[in-house]
C-alpha cells in the first residue's frame, strides 16, 4: 500500500480500495514491467500499463505461491524451543491441545511454563512457533510501546492456504486498516455514543416490558404470588444488541424484541451464520472450507441473507444521497461513510463486497461479544444475592434521581460505579474475547522486555485476557479469591486512585484496541440496569446445581476464540414490587 495521505469528502477518512479482496500484494503498472527485466517484452510494455499487467499478475501469484509453500514446508520443521514449552506431537504441536483443552489449557500452561524470567512460554501450532506471553509489562509493551513493530494480527500461511481471506480490516494493517479503523471508530463513539446510549435504554426496556407481558400470558407465578418466568440470558441479551448494533451501523430499527417477523428471520440467520463460521473454523486444519460441505453451504445460505438485507439497505441509502446530493445530508453513521468513501489516488469507491464484509465484521466484533458478557453478568450477580442486591440498590437510586427513567446518556450512565465495577469483575472472569494476537510486520523477529524477550523470526505472540484475569500472583496471589466474583477489588482499585491493574485487558491495547469498548461497557451497564430496576434474578435449579459441581466456574466455551454458552444460561427472572421509580413511569 502506499505512502499518500488519505483525504475524504466526508467526515470519515476514505480506505484505498481493496484489490482482489486484499489477497494479491498491490503491484503497480511499473513494478510488474520493470521487476526483473528479462523479458523486453514486458520491459517494453512498461510504458503501457495495460500491457504490464500480466507480469504483475505473475509477479503477485508467484508470491502467493511462495508464502503457501513456506506455510505447507514450515509442517515438518521441527523448531527447537527458545523457551519452555509443553510437549508437542509431530506436525500438529499443540494444535490438538488448544482444540480440546481451550482456555482452561492454555491457562494450565501459563502456571506451569510461564513462570520464567522471560514470562512466556512457547506454543507450537502447526509449524508456527508461539509466544504466549504471561507477563503483563510485556504485553502492554507489545501491543502499545512497540505496536508499530508488531502492527498487525497476521494470518498464518497456512489459513490463509485454506480459507479464503475474508477480512475488511480485522486482519489487516496499515492504511488501509486505518481508514476502516477511522470509520468504524465514528460509528460507535463520541457524538454517536450519546444517540446510541438512549437506543440501547429505549430497547433494554422494550426487552423488560416483553418479559413481564410473556409472564403474565403465561400466567406463571413466582412463589409470593409475583410474575416469574425462565429466561436463557444469551439470547435475550443478543435481541438487545443486534438490535443496537443495527441501528449504529444504519441509523434503522430491527425489532427483534417484539418479534417483528422480519427482524427474527435476520437475526435466526446471523445466529446461524456464526455457528455456521465457528464450526468450520473447528473443522481440523479448516481445510473442509475449500469444498462445499453442509457446514459451508449453510454459512453461504445465511451469509446471502446477511447480504441481501445490507445490499437493500445500501440501495437505498444510495438512492437517498443520489436524491439530495450530498452524503451530508443523509444519517451519518457507518452506511454512508462506507459508501461516501473514495481512494484518494483513483476516487474509486469501495466496492459492494467489501462494504458488506465491513458490516459483517462490525455486526459479528460489537453484538456477540456484549451479549455474552452482559450475559455473564446477570448469571454471576445471580450466583451472588448480596451483590446481586447491592447492584440493584445502585440502579434504583440512578433511576430515582431520574424522576423514575433509565441513565441514558453517556454523563447519566457514568453514575452506575459499582455496575462498572460488576461488568469489569465479569470481564476479568469471563472475557469475550480468549486471546489477543500479534505478529511482526513480514514475519521479521524483535525483542521486549529489553532483550529478556526474544522473538523469533515469523513467531505470532498471543496475549490471553482470559488467563492474565486467572493468574494469581497477578490479583493478590490468593487462588481461591481470583477465583470469586468479587466486584469489590475494582472499587478499591479506583479508590486508591490506581488505574485498573496492568493484567486486566479484556479489550486488548494499544492502537489495535477494541474500537468499540466504551459503547460496549456503556451498552452493557444499561442493559442490565433495565433488568435490574424491574425483575430479581436467580438460578435455575439446573444451573445452581451445574456451578456447585463446577466450584462456580460458568460453562464456557471459546469456539473459534469468541466466548459462547455449549449450554444456555437459564435463570429465573421475577417482577419487582413497585419501586418508587416505576411508580413514576
Ligand atoms: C464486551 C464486549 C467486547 C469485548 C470484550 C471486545 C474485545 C475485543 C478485543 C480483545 C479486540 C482485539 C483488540 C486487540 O487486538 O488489541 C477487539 C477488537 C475489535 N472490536 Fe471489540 N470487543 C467488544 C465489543 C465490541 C463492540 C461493541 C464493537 C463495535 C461496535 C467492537 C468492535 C471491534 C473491532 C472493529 C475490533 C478490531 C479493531 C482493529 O483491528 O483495529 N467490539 N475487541
Amino acid at each position: 500500500m502506499g505512502t499518500s495521505t488519505l483525504a475524504s469528502s466526508t467526515p470519515a477518512a476514505a480506505p484505498p480500495r481493496r484489490l482482489a479482496r486484499g489477497r494479491a500484494p498491490r503491484v503497480s503498472p511499473t513494478q510488474g514491467g520493470t521487476r526483473g527485466g528479462r523479458d523486453s517484452r514486458v520491459v517494453a510494455g512498461a510504458a503501457d500499463p495495460s500491457a504490464s499487467l500480466p507480469q504483475a499478475l505473475l509477479d503477485a501469484v508467484s508470491k502467493k505461491f511462495e508464502d503457501d509453500v513456506k506455510g505447507v514446508t514450515s509442517l515438518f520443521e521441527e523448531t527447537p524451543a527458545t523457551y519452555p514449552r509443553p510437549p508437542t506431537l509431530p506436525v500438529a504441536g499443540n494444535t490438538l491441545d488448544i482444540a480440546q483443552g481451550g482456555h482452561e489449557i492454555l491457562l494450565e500452561w501459563a502456571l506451569e511454563y510461564g513462570n520464567n524470567p522471560a514470562g512466556v512460554h512457547e506454543v507450537q501450532m502447526l509449524g508456527q512457533t508461539i509466544l504466549h506471553v504471561v507477563d503483563p509489562k510485556i504485553a502492554r509493551e507489545l501491543m502499545v510501546a512497540k505496536s508499530n513493530e508488531f502492527p498487525d494480527r497476521g494470518v498464518s500461511a497456512m489459513a490463509k492456504f485454506f480459507r479464503e481471506d475474508q477480512a475488511a480490516f480485522v486482519n489487516t494493517s496499515g492504511e488501509q486498516w486505518m481508514a476502516y479503523r477511522k470509520m468504524g471508530t465514528a460509528s460507535v463513539n463520541g457524538s454517536a455514543l450519546d444517540r446510541l446510549a438512549g437506543k440501547v435504554a429505549e430497547r433494554s426496556e422494550a426487552l423488560a416490558h416483553a418479559w413481564r407481558r410473556k409472564a403474565e400470558a403465561a400466567g406463571r407465578l413466582g412463589g409470593d404470588g409475583a410474575l416469574a418466568l425462565e429466561i436463557d440470558m444469551d439470547t435475550a441479551t443478543q435481541a438487545v444488541t443486534l438490535e443496537v448494533i443495527h441501528e449504529a451501523l444504519f441509523s434503522e430499527t430491527l425489532d427483534v424484541i417484539d418479534e417483528e417477523p422480519d427482524a427474527v428471520a435476520l437475526a435466526r440467520s446471523f445466529r446461524r451464520f456464526n455457528e455456521a463460521n465457528q464450526d468450520l473454523l473447528n473443522d481440523f486444519l479448516q481445510l473442509y472450507q475449500r469444498f462445499d460441505t453442509p457446514d459451508a453451504h449453510r454459512r453461504e445460505t445465511h451469509r446471502a441473507r446477511l447480504r441481501a438485507h445490507f445490499d437493500a439497505r445500501a440501495d437505498a441509502r444510495e438512492a437517498l444521497i443520489a436524491r439530495t446530493g450530498n452524503a451530508k445530508d443523509a444519517p451519518q453513521d457507518l452506511l454512508t461513510a462506507l459508501l461516501s468513501a473514495r481512494d484518494p489516488a483513483t476516487g474509486a469507491r469501495l466496492t459492494r463486497d467489501d462494504v458488506n464484509l465491513t458490516l459483517t465484521e462490525m455486526m459479528v466484533a460489537g453484538h456477540d461479544t456484549t451479549a455474552a458478557t452482559v450475559a455473564c453478568l446477570l448469571t454471576l450477580l445471580a450466583a451472588n444475592p448480596e451483590t446481586l442486591h447491592r447492584a440493584m440498590r445502585e440502579v434504583d437510586a440512578a433511576c430515582d434521581a431520574l424522576g423514575g427513567r433509565l441513565p441514558s446518556t453517556v454523563k447519566e450512565v457514568a453514575e452506575l460505579t459499582f455496575l462498572d465495577d460488576a461488568m469489569k469483575e465479569a470481564m476479568r472472569l469471563y472475557p469475550a474475547v480468549m486471546i489477543v494476537v500479534r505478529k511482526a510486520d513480514d514475519g521479521v523477529g524483535g525483542e521486549l522486555g529489553e532483550g529478556r524477550v526474544r522473538i523469533p523470526e515469523g513467531a505470532g505472540m498471543w496475549i490471553s485476557p482470559y488467563v492474565m484475569g486467572r493468574l494469581p500472583h497477578l490479583w493478590g496471589g490468593d487462588a481461591d479469591d481470583t477465583r470469586a466474583f468479587r466486584p469489590e477489588r475494582f472499587e478499591a482499585f479506583r479508590a486508591e486512585g490506581a488505574k485498573e491493574p496492568e493484567a486486566f485487558m479484556p479489550f486488548g491495547g494499544g492502537p489495535r484496541v477494541c474500537l468499540g469498548s466504551r459503547f460496549a461497557m456503556l451498552e452493557g451497564k444499561v442493559t442490565a440496569a433495565a433488568i435490574l430496576r424491574d425483575f430479581d434474578l436467580e438460578l435455575t435449579p439446573e444451573l445452581a446445581g451445574k456451578l456447585a459441581e463446577s466450584k462456580g466456574e460458568l460453562p464456557i466455551s471459546y469456539a473459534a476464540g469468541l466466548m459462547s454458552f455449549p449450554e444456555p444460561l437459564r435463570l429465573v427472572a421475577t417482577a419487582r414490587a413497585a419501586s418508587a421509580a416505576s411508580d413514576a413511569r
